[in-house]
């Protein structure tokens, strides 16, 4: 909740490509989450400038990141939010290395208590097949179990590999809608 009282949910675009295939699926859950009475934000993390953890664990003897970036825009939004929908495309067969970043940085995150109770949603493209995105499924479940927020869904996109490509995919796109509005209720 915030002040006016809405739910908010908050959207994490960990592709480069602007317009691609996770900022698609992102906007859609995020479309589906403002038609339930949510109100809504993206963050692009490629637009922000987010420093690796050095694992110095100051979050947990000091109560603070040792670091002072945009993660703090992001730690801001997310304490304010009560769910979230990460997005990352499968690079390698694991996420992208921005969304790495952000994913480790979620440490300090989680020991303020912004994620523990909330709800939270995956996304996931890739150009190869469905099994090909099983580490970060893994990697995003036992994270967020770890984290004790709540999983309410995923949707790995296979077969997406232009840019384009996930936009002609409808079946999808409604499945990522109403994955957002179970975000809400
Ligand atoms: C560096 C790089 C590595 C990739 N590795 C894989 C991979 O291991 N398996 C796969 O299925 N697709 C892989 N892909 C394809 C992307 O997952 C796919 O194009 C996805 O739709 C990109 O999402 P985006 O449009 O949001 O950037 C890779 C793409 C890039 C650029």
């Amino acid at each position: 909740m915030n002040k006016t009282n809405k739910i908010r949910v908050l959207g994490i675009v960990g592709s480069a490509r602007s317009g691609g295939n996770t900022e698609t699926l992102v906007d859609e859950v995020l479309a589906g989450a403002k038609e339930a009475g949510a109100e809504i934000k993206k963050i692009i993390l490629n637009e922000l400038n987010i420093s690796h953890c050095q694992g110095c664990n100051a979050c947990a003897n000091k109560g603070e990141c040792r670091h002072n970036d945009d993660m703090n825009k992001i730690n801001e939004e997310m304490s304010k939010s009560s769910a979230f929908v990460y997005g990352t495309p499968i690079y390698y067969w694991g996420p992208t290395g921005i969304f790495k970043t952000f994913h480790d940085r979620l440490l300090a995150t989680s020991r303020k208590g912004f994620i523990k109770d909330k709800k939270v949603a995956f996304v996931v493209p890739l150009g190869g097949s469905e099994s090909v995105a099983r580490h970060t499924i893994g990697i995003l479940t036992d994270s967020t179990n770890y984290m004790k927020a709540n999983i309410v869904g995923q949707i790995v996109s296979p077969g997406t590999m232009e840019i384009e490509d996930l936009k002609k995919k409808s079946g999808v796109l409604q499945r990522a809608r109403e994955m957002g509005k179970k975000l809400v209720v």
